[in-house]
């Protein structure tokens, strides 16, 4: 939900209410512009760190209320640790770290972006600005009954003290437009499966019509004509209709092959006539979590003006058991013309993903694909909720993601596809079967499935982000069950490797 945070830059100076963030080292070091404003409370700051132990840890923090000499109601002191080890991603989490010290009551926040050798750069003020913006997020809107104190204000206002606050404002506005991405992400993960099915997830991109991406959409008549029937035997059961929706934003030069994203979109999955058991099945409406990030992206690329040509596409379905629903034993041919043995219904979001990736090959001649979905639980078995898993025929797209995912703290880990692998899909009956028949290497089989639908001349990459997409360990820039995973990634891929 588009939260109620108005973010701004402003000069040092000490403001007059609300809570006051600044930063220090581990040598308990404040910046010159800190020093001033704290003024005679800094010895309050230097009694009560030694009070609490404070050392100026990376991460720790110290809270004075209604600090003697200073006019708001709480300052508080965030460690950096060693000044020297700061990388990128962590001037984000203090930007995080702060927002998440402003109490929920609190309508007014100041933040000092300042190290004890001075101002940060703008660019740092601004992964500052960025890291508030993430934190800030809260996924609300079904909340009517919530006690007066423990309900946030109508408006919170937080302002980054920096040294050029132009600068910082113009360094802040290509990630205000990734920021608008990652909540948009967040916002279509959280949204339950009865509000959010794939017509309706399909309106909603409607939206980024409005910052220049062209948005078009297939309805079950037109994939017809295509032959998805993969992808349509995954709705079938469903009472609502599957959509598929291509998103474009040509910032790079007329003609120029695009990036290709291409997300599993499945509105909600029970499982299908394999229905899966009822603990934590409310989870799976969740399961479109590859496509809002795809969403996300190409909305964060558009609002950036990313120099560059890229697609989106979509695979919307609900995955339903009923009169009507795909059962084990059926046979599907997929767009690409080849045939498929469903042996579990629940492993739907291959054959999803199978005509989706196809079409956007045949249509777009891609200089690249990936691909990301919710897709295996064994992935979650095999890397947890840390890093998502990383399947690739490319060895070059890869290390990019890595580098991305090193850069941005969202990482993946490389996997192995292999023709041993590749045979435990071999179907009895059609050119394949939707499983590999035991659950060992499940992460594995249903990337080898895909690699079925890629064709090896075009670099491809598949995410499984089970593990990621949703309920993923909350940290510093994120407390939110849909974590928009996914689209800071991408977008810094496309930014350091693609628009150059
Ligand atoms: N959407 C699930 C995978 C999933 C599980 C995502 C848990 C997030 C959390 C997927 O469609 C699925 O059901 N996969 C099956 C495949 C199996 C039937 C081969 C799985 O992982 O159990
Ligand atoms: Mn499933
Ligand atoms: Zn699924």
């Amino acid at each position: 939900m588009a939260d109620t945070l108005t973010l701004g830059f402003g000069p040092f100076a000490a403001p007059a209410r609300g809570v006051l963030v600044v930063f220090c080292d581990d040598g308990l070091k404040f910046g010159p512009n800190t020093r001033k404003a704290l003024g005679a409370a800094a010895d309050l700051v230097a009694r009560a760190a030694k009070a609490e132990r404070f050392t100026g840890k990376s991460g720790a923090a110290l809270e004075l209320i209604v600090p003697e000499g200073l006019k708001v109601g709480r300052l508080v002191v965030i460690g950096t640790g060693k000044v020297a080890d700061l990388k990128q991603k962590d001037f984000l989490k203090l930007g995080g770290l702060a927002m998440g010290k402003l109490p929920v009551a609190a309508s007014e926040g100041t933040v000092f972006a300042e190290l004890p050798a001075g101002a940060m750069k703008p660019e740092q003020a601004a992964d500052v600005a960025l890291g508030v913006r993430l934190r800030a997020y809260a996924f609300d809107r079904y909340k009517t009954k919530r006690k007066e104190d423990e309900k946030p204000p109508e408006m919170r206002k937080v302002t980054v003290a920096v040294g050029d606050a132009d600068a910082a404002r113009k360094a802040f506005a290509p990630r205000s437009g990734v920021a608008g991405g990652v909540l948009m992400a967040r916002d279509l993960v959280n949204e339950p499966a009865n509000v959010l099915y794939p017509e309706e997830f399909a309106r909603r991109t409607q939206a980024l019509k409005k910052t220049g991406v062209a948005v078009e959409v297939l309805d079950i008549k037109a994939m017809q004509k295509l032959g998805m029937n993969a992808l349509l035997g995954v709705g079938q059961g469903s009472a609502r209709e599957s959509r598929v929706v291509v998103m474009r934003w040509n910032g790079g030069k007329a003609g120029d092959a695009p990036l290709a994203f291409i997300g599993k979109g499945v509105c909600f999955d029970t499982g299908g006539i394999s229905i899966k058991p009822a603990a934590s099945m409310e989870d799976m409406k969740g399961d479109m979590a590859g496509a809002a990030c795809v969403t996300g992206l190409m909305q964060a690329l558009a609002a950036r003006k990313a120099r560059v040509n890229a697609v989106g596409v979509i695979g919307l379905v609900e995955n339903m058991p009923d009169g009507k629903a795909q059962r084990p034993g059926d046979i599907v041919k997929s767009m690409s013309g080849q045939t498929i043995e469903i042996i579990n219904t629940d492993a739907e979001g291959r054959l999803v993903l199978a005509d989706v990736i196809w079409y956007t090959a045949k249509r777009f001649k891609p200089k690249f694909m990936i691909d990301l979905a919710t897709l295996t639980g064994a992935i979650i078995v095999a890397l947890g909720q840390e890093y998502a898993g990383m399947f690739a025929n490319n060895d070059q797209l890869a290390e990019r993601l890595s580098k991305a995912g090193e850069a941005t703290g969202e990482k993946v880990w490389r996997m192995p596809l292999a023709p041993e692998y590749d045979k435990m899909i071999d179907s009895k009956f059609a050119d394949m079967k939707n499983t590999g028949g035991s659950r060992w290497g499940g992460a594995i089989t249903a990337a080898q499935f895909i690699k079925r639908h890629v064709d090896d001349k075009t670099p491809w990459a598949h995410l499984d982000i089970a593990g990621t997409g949703f309920d993923s360990r909350q940290n510093d820039i994120n407390k939110s069950w849909g974590s928009g995973w996914g689209v800071r990634l991408l977008d810094r891929l496309v930014a350091d490797f693609y628009e150059k």
